[in-house]
């Protein structure tokens, strides 16, 4: 890079600012434009001079600072936004990813640290000039509440997007999706968050396990204690390259709103909410669904679908709708012989048994979740699948069901 690369740094205190300022001047590559903690100043110097980065100090008032990275994300794109803080909690320093920060620096200033963050700068800047970074589309399967078969739809739902796919096990502790596809993972989450500062196409597919010429693993760490190192801000990021390498980022989380499972949330394009058609699992997904309003997402990334569906559920399902205040977009029908056999056998349905109804159902969701973008095979006949018949099947006298059984609660 023959370009100086420029740098306007904010810091409300004196002391970090000078400590910034000094590192900086050690590398011969910086030019230091403005500096100050003048945060309006220095917002409009920002937007006037387009330099190459921006360091923000956390600082004594941090909530500023977020309000800033996360104005300074979408005013100035090519401007790379670097965080920086002494004793940040990783809860705050994940608030600065999220608001759009690309880097974290750590005060006081290791050079060794500066220079990869400088690194990281440079390699933005010839990004922004070369092709744009490809965004592959994040789809999480979630549910609020244990066994409701999400571990089994997000991995048939990785498999049915046809393209190059990453699934990943956010079940940190306790993952169990190498049985579903029948593989041994040599590496884990663990690698990839260790080396999150270098991940490049090579490294990213050394630690991924492979299942098919399209799909792969990123499987959770076989030790507790491995998991337990693992930080929110690890997450985010590792998602963040993951979706630069992979059409489709598969996510099967934890059942918990815990600070792993929201930084991953947080990231996905759609969340694929599931739910059984019992009234504990309704009202676990309604107060899901409350939760999502609460933290601002917009309805459209939440799609709702219904596991193990059986004529002989005796609710009306249009009762259910209106109850979760959203339609419900899939229904996968129950056969327990069918989905068992499949992952104790280690093979995903929508791959072994692409015509079974379990698969036809799963295929018509990936399709419907990716706008149309993921063609289900030209061999594969449709057989009458459970959505066509589906709102026929309800009795009158069961219309009323659902609303007196949730009353009780
Ligand atoms: N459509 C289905 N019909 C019948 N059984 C199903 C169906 N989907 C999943 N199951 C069964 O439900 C059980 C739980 O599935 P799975 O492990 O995918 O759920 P989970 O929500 O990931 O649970 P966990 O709480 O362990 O994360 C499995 O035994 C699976 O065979
Ligand atoms: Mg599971």
């Amino acid at each position: 890079m023959t370009q100086p690369l420029s740098i306007v740094v904010l810091s409300t205190d004196l002391d970090n600012f000078k400590e910034i300022r000094a590192a900086l001047t050690k590398d011969s590559r910086v030019q230091l434009l403005a500096g100050g903690d003048d945060a309006e100043q220095l917002h409009g110097e920002i937007i006037r001079l387009k330099p190459a980065a921006a360091i923000i100090a956390l600082g004594s008032n941090p909530d500023q600072a977020i309000r800033l990275i996360k104005k300074l994300n979408s005013e100035a794109p090519t401007t790379a936004l670097i965080s920086a803080g002494r004793n940040a909690s990783s809860d705050l320093l994940l608030q600065s990813l999220r608001a759009g920060a690309r880097e974290f620096l750590q005060l006081p200033v290791r050079a060794e640290e500066l220079k990869t963050v400088l690194d990281r700068i440079v390699e933005f800047c010839e990004a922004q000039t070369g092709a744009p970074k490809k965004k592959g589309r994040m789809i999480a399967v979630f549910s609020s509440k244990g066994g409701c078969g999400t571990s089994f739809i997000a991995t048939n739902l990785a498999v049915a997007t046809g393209a190059r796919t990453v699934l990943v096990d956010l079940n940190l502790q306790a993952g169990d999706l190498p049985l579903f596809l029948g593989v041994n993972p040599k590496y884990s989450f663990a690698e990839m968050a260790e080396n999150r500062a270098r991940l490049d196409n090579a490294l990213i597919t050394s630690f991924v396990t492979p299942y098919s010429s399209n799909l792969s693993l990123l499987a959770a760490p076989k030790e507790a204690d491995s998991a337990d190192e693992i930080e929110p801000e690890h997450v985010f990021e590792v998602l963040q390259r993951l979706r630069e390498s992979y059409d489709y980022v598969v996510l099967d989380p934890q059942h918990t709103f815990d600070s792993i499972t929201l930084a991953a949330l947080d990231q996905s394009d759609q969340i694929v909410l599931i739910l059984s058609l019992d009234i504990p699992s309704i009202r676990s997904t309604q107060r899901a669904l409350e939760i999502f309003d609460r933290l601002g997402y917009p309805r459209q990334k939440v799609r709702i679908v219904v596991n193990r569906w059986s004529k002989q559920v005796d609710l009306d399902l249009r009762q259910v709708e209106k109850f979760l205040g959203e339609p419900v977009i899939g229904y996968v029908p129950s056969d327990y012989q069918t989905a068992v056999t499949s992952i104790n056998l280690g093979q995903p349905l929508v791959q072994s048994d692409p015509n079974s109804k379990i698969a036809l159902e799963i295929k018509r969701i990936a399709r419907t979740l990716s706008g149309g973008a993921i063609k289900i095979e030209e061999n594969v006949q449709p057989r009458r699948t459970v959505w066509d018949s589906l709102f026929k099947r309800q009795s009158a006298q069961n219309q009323f069901k659902l609303q007196a059984s949730m009353e009780k609660f």
